[in-house]
């Protein structure tokens, strides 16, 4: 079938984006993991957090909808019941690295499942440190799920820095360092989202660029309120779509601008975008504000390495402002992107190729030419 296109100009007005993907996981875990009743205002309702939500219901809390509102009735420190069923992550890869921290410290026998793509995905990054802990997981010969849970006799602190640099791993390790008296560190080279640190209130600090974050017993969550800002990975389709098209204003309203996921606004304004923050604030912890974004003329930059975690969800659509500016983009050090739900490099290149744009593939990264017409 051939579809024909018509240019979009004129992008302009106002827009509430759903609740943070990272955020709304999290929300759930702890306030499942705390004793009593959490309010949880603006989460995603996506099937990935669906996916987390059945998990916690799987393990015994109640969650329901209250008008816009999620209550979650949490279990308290090792009050989850031996699920009924497997738990099952489906294609959600946060549910899944996130809960084996959980699961890793109950006294009950579990077993994770995923769909045909999470199954896919390595497992290895989170039951290596966890057994380093103390855990028994068993994963499938490849290291891959399904992962099956046996209780630990004791479960020890560890002082572990980061092989990959990956949230979902960070956040594995400090959700069963909870769970233990004595208080685990866990160190990062390269710095990664950090809602999970900042939501249990671990202390961090620097050192050489490297991040050092220490938690215990003492960092179990409690019950509480949770509001939910939108979701900066969301709004980055509509940020491109307003740079790139003539004419355009748009405003997106009480967006996350937690630093560690704000990367790709930084790169975009080094590449001569016109993005402004507005009611700027802090709510449960995190930073917000409202977008304000014009039509630009962007030129492409060489972009840091040290970056790329931060950046991680959003290269793609980066890659198609980085076609409309000037110069070539380039994408390296971001091997990572090859273990998401796709392989994204390889969905990258293929699609770029189909619309006739040069492209070079990297086992890391991709470079594309730049200034292709509006
Ligand atoms: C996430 C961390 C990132 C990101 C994913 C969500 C999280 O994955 O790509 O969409 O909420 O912790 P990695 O930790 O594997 O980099």
């Amino acid at each position: 079938m051939i579809q024909e296109f018509k240019k979009i100009k004129n992008v302009k007005g106002e827009l509430s984006l759903p609740g943070d993907k990272s955020i709304s996981h999290r929300s759930v875990i702890f306030s499942s993991l705390a004793k009593g009743t959490s309010r949880i205002t603006n989460l995603l309702e996506s099937d990935d957090v669906i996916s987390t939500i059945n998990c916690f219901r799987n393990l015994g809390c109640e969650i329901h909808k209250e008008g816009t509102e999620y209550l979650v009735n949490g279990k308290g420190y090792k009050g989850f019941s031996k699920p009924e069923n497997d738990l099952d992550a489906g294609n959600s890869g946060t549910t899944a690295r996130l809960i084996s921290g959980v699961l890793a410290a109950q006294d009950f026998v579990s077993n994770l499942v995923g769909d045909e793509s999470l199954s896919k995905r390595p497992m290895n990054r989170i039951a290596k440190p966890l057994s380093l802990m103390g855990a028994k997981i068993k994963l499938s010969d490849q290291g891959t799920l399904p992962a099956y849970f046996q209780p630990s006799d004791k479960l020890k602190n560890i002082n572990y820095e980061l092989e990959v640099a990956s949230a979902q791993v960070k956040s594995a390790l400090l959700l069963s360092a909870i769970h233990i008296d004595q208080k685990s560190t866990i160190i990062e080279k390269s710095i990664t989202r950090d809602h999970t640190e900042r939501m249990l209130g671990c202390e961090t600090q620097f050192d050489n660029g490297r991040k050092i974050i220490t938690a215990s017993k003492k960092n179990y969550p409690n019950a509480q309120e949770y509001l939910i800002p939108s979701d900066i990975s969301t709004a980055a389709f509509f940020i491109v779509l307003a740079l790139l098209a003539e004419n355009s204003e748009l405003l997106l309203k009480n967006v996350s601008l937690n630093p560690t996921r704000t990367g790709f606004l930084e790169v975009l304004k080094k590449m001569g975008a016109n993005i402004t923050f507005e009611n700027e604030k802090k709510v449960s912890g995190e930073e917000l504000g409202d977008i304000v974004v014009k039509s630009s003329s962007l030129k492409n930059i060489a972009i840091n390495p040290e970056l790329i975690p931060n950046i991680i969800d959003e290269i793609p659509i980066l890659s198609v402002a980085g076609l409309f500016a000037k110069g070539a983009f380039v994408i390296k050090n971001a091997a990572e992107l090859r273990v998401k739900e796709s392989d994204r490099i390889k969905s990258l290149v293929y699609n770029y190729q189909q619309l006739g744009v040069e492209v070079e593939e990297f086992e890391d990264g991709l470079k594309i030419s730049g200034e292709i017409k509006k």
